[in-house]
């Protein structure tokens, strides 16, 4: 062989084995375990294996581009990344190189079915970050909350009520949705600063009232289902605004029920309006209320303009609180004892006469349907 063809090929055989190296291609791999599933019959008519296969890629590759990690080096390796259609409460989560995907969310949140695709390649933007983001300070998911739903009265009109037009699955699928929103809304990114909570239980039973936190169970009244939701189509979105409160009864700190009760009630309504889901129009409107501590949206307006002195001042309030409570951390954050901010609060909406505090559930029915879809998408920050 010629001496100078032979130079050219092992030059030539060199560059393609470094070629073959520096290109450290991601297999992608999408399994349907549950394809006799309503979800997992949508998932193959509405989005396929092929179509999520034809978007990782791009969506690979979009990921380095936004996060400008132009070498190798500086990307993290994945050489298989699976994705599984499968059952189980949640929307999405990613575990390792995988991730796991709720068949049953997908029937419950892709409607009309013609956003199916988007509202997908949407999800997988999100998760598949998750796969390629760096996370030094990763949270682990060992303290993960369990979350268990018990009708104890299924013969009772609301019981009935429960089971026909929200059920335990939409409630166990909303549940670790609501749970990610509450550490957001906190800003909780540590486990340190997180309550710790193994189980959750949500009871639906009979009582007088609506619904109340005790320990770390709900309670839920069958009754006062059955009273207030009405039309029936509204359940789910005004379940859906309960457990946002309820639920953030269960995470907030209140200093060792230190803090007063209208704070609590206040935060918890707070990050119930964060979600969007509430009637804005008959909500508590700004400067309305004779105290500060008096609870639900008055109170929840006053946070709002505590966090419009300080970003982030709700938050850091509930941090605070972790262990007990003093009306020294309103000074120690806003420079003023709360009665003076209570009364320039109240100077700003020019003192208005006293408006009732608006019961958090009332008036809510006029929800659009969208917007129970779009806030919990908009939530996904499932657990990594
Ligand atoms: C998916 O792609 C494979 C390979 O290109 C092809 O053989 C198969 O028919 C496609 N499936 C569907 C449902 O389009
Ligand atoms: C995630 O998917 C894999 C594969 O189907 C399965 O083994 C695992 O149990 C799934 N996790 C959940 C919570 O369903
Ligand atoms: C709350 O639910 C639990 C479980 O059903 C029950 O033991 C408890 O008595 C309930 N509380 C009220 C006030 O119904």
């Amino acid at each position: 062989m010629n001496r100078s063809i032979c130079i050219f090929l092992i030059i030539a055989s060199l560059l393609l084995a470094c070629l073959a190296q520096n290109t450290r291609a991601v297999k992608y791999v999408v399994t349907n375990t549950v394809p006799n599933t309503p979800g997992g019959q949508l998932f193959d008519k509405e989005i396929g294996v092929n179509f999520t296969l034809s978007i990782m890629p791009t969506i690979n590759e979009f990921i380095y581009k936004v996060f400008e990690e132009t070498s190798l080096a500086q990307r993290r390796n994945v050489p298989v990344l699976n994705v599984y259609i499968s059952e189980f409460p949640g929307y999405a989560y990613k575990n390792g190189d995988n991730i796991n995907i709720s068949a049953s969310a997908l029937d419950n949140i892709y409607r009309p079915r013609s956003v199916s695709k988007r509202l997908f390649t949407s999800l997988m933007y999100h998760e598949m970050t998750h796969v390629f983001q760096w996370h030094a300070c990763l949270v682990q998911n060992t303290h993960a909350t369990r979350y268990v739903v018990t009708n104890t009265v299924p013969n009772t009109p609301g019981g009935q009520l429960f089971d026909k037009e929200i059920g335990v699955h939409f409630t166990l699928l909303i549940m670790p949705v609501i749970n990610e929103f509450i550490y957001k809304v906190f800003e909780e990114t540590t486990l340190a600063q997180r309550r710790h909570v193994p189980v959750l239980n949500v009871y639906i039973s009979e009582f007088p009232g609506y619904a109340y936190k005790n320990g770390d169970n709900i309670n839920i009244s069958a009754s006062a289902l059955d009273k207030i939701y009405r039309p029936r189509s509204v359940s789910k979105r005004l379940f859906t605004s309960l457990m946002y409160h309820e639920m953030t009864h269960v995470f907030q700190w209140h200093g060792n029920f230190g803090a007063p009760g209208g704070l609590t009630e206040g935060t918890a309504d707070y990050v119930m309006v964060k979600s969007r889901i509430y009637d804005q129009a008959s909500y508590t409107k700004p400067g309305a209320g004779k105290r500060w501590d008096e609870g639900y949206g008055v109170t929840e307006k006053f946070l709002e303009y505590c966090d419009s002195l300080l970003k982030g001042f709700t938050a850091q309030l509930n941090k605070k609180m972790q262990y007990t409570y003093s009306d020294k951390y309103w000074v120690e954050l806003l420079g003023k004892p709360v009665d003076q901010l209570w009364r320039e609060y109240k100077a700003k909406y020019g003192n208005k006469p006293q408006q009732q505090s608006v019961d958090i559930f009332q008036g809510i029915s006029n929800l659009k349907h969208y917007d129970i879809l779009t806030c919990l998408f908009s939530h996904i920050c499932l657990n990594r």
